[in-house]
């Protein structure tokens, strides 16, 4: 968006509904009064609602349900995650345009869209990406070993479930990547990794929420195991506050990943775990593991004990239970 259409939502937004004239506009703009007029005109077209009183001028009504880069940034408590937000309506994926953008993008920079057409899960599955849902990747550049990357899965689960929790719901982190609600899946992570020499040059953290999307319009395969945040709440979130929220949460959380000791974290993920304490089969690669999840290493592998009382470290893997 423009930057002085941004400017001028973002004023009108600081007013609290009181009207700005359009005098005052234009000069903080350093634009003429007929420019101001012109932009409100713009600014209308994408879904604001702004009245405009002859001699007194223009206040916002209301803002439209879009996930708007200028929305999500007018208050936002980060300083480096959402700070470039790149904004579409409909795109492939979020991941791949991240990726293919990664190099010439800031640390920070979140790629957002309303909808995907070929949304990415793990292991090659599709996710099913509708309107109202929230469907955005950030570009991390962490100077950390490539093998740190699954720790970097289990930071971003811990923000969002940390996230949705502010709006009074139990969520909680299933190993390695899903946050649950009442069992159900409510939010999936891809963390995609570029690196080089064993050194991680960009992650590309994929996050998808399903916010307000009702439970019958899921595909039938996934309908039952999934949930939203419109479901468990009982009405729609605000979306555009739960989205700073969620970048506030991804933040301190980050800031913690690369200053503190990995130890930390784990101590905070398993009290809000899913997984633990629970009977799980575990597929990787190699093998199928059964036995109890009973924590989570320094590394951000699962502990599972099994049967025969041996204890595997299990780094990647599909868990179920
Ligand atoms: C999973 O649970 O399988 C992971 C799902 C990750 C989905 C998100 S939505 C935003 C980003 N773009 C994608 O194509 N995938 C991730």
């Amino acid at each position: 968006m423009n930057g002085n259409k941004a400017e001028i939502i973002r004023i009108l937004q600081s007013s609290g509904g009181k009207p700005v004239s359009g005098q005052e506009i234009g000069s903080k703009l350093g634009i003429t009064r007929a420019m101001v007029w012109k932009y409100i005109r713009e600014i209308r077209k994408d879904g604001y609602e702004i009245k405009s009183s002859p001699k007194v001028g223009y206040a916002l009504k209301s803002s439209p349900d879009m996930l708007y880069p200028e929305q999500i940034k007018a208050g936002l408590e980060t300083s480096l995650l959402g700070r470039e937000i790149l904004y579409y309506n409909e795109v492939e994926s979020t991941n791949s345009i991240a990726k293919e953008l990664a190099a010439k993008c800031p640390e920070g920079t979140v790629v957002i869209a309303e909808t995907q057409k070929k949304g990415r899960g793990r292991m090659g599955s599709e996710w099913q990406s509708l309107p109202g849902g929230i469907w955005f990747s950030v570009i991390l550049k962490p100077s950390v070993p490539l093998e740190y990357t699954a720790k970097i899965t289990l930071v971003a689960g811990l923000a969002v479930s940390k996230a949705m929790r502010e709006l009074g719901v139990d969520a909680r982190i299933k190993w390695p990547n899903d946050v649950l609600i009442h069992g159900k899946k409510v939010c999936g992570i891809l963390t995609e990794v570029d690196a080089e020499v064993e050194k991680i040059d960009h992650v590309i953290l994929g996050i998808g929420i399903n916010a307000n999307v009702r439970q019958s319009e899921f595909r039938e395969e996934i309908r039952e195991d999934s949930t939203s945040l419109e479901e468990e709440v009982g009405k729609p979130i605000d979306r555009i506050a739960f989205m700073k929220q969620l970048l506030f949460e991804l933040e301190q959380q980050y800031i913690k990943f690369t200053t503190q000791k990995f130890s930390d974290i784990v101590s905070e993920w398993i009290s809000l775990s899913d997984t633990i304490g629970k009977e799980v089969t575990v597929t990787t690669p190699v093998k199928i593991i059964e036995g109890k999840a009973v924590g989570v290493t320094d590394k951000g592998a699962l502990l599972v004990k099994t049967k025969n009382n041996v204890r595997e470290e299990i780094i990647a893997g599909r868990c179920r239970y």
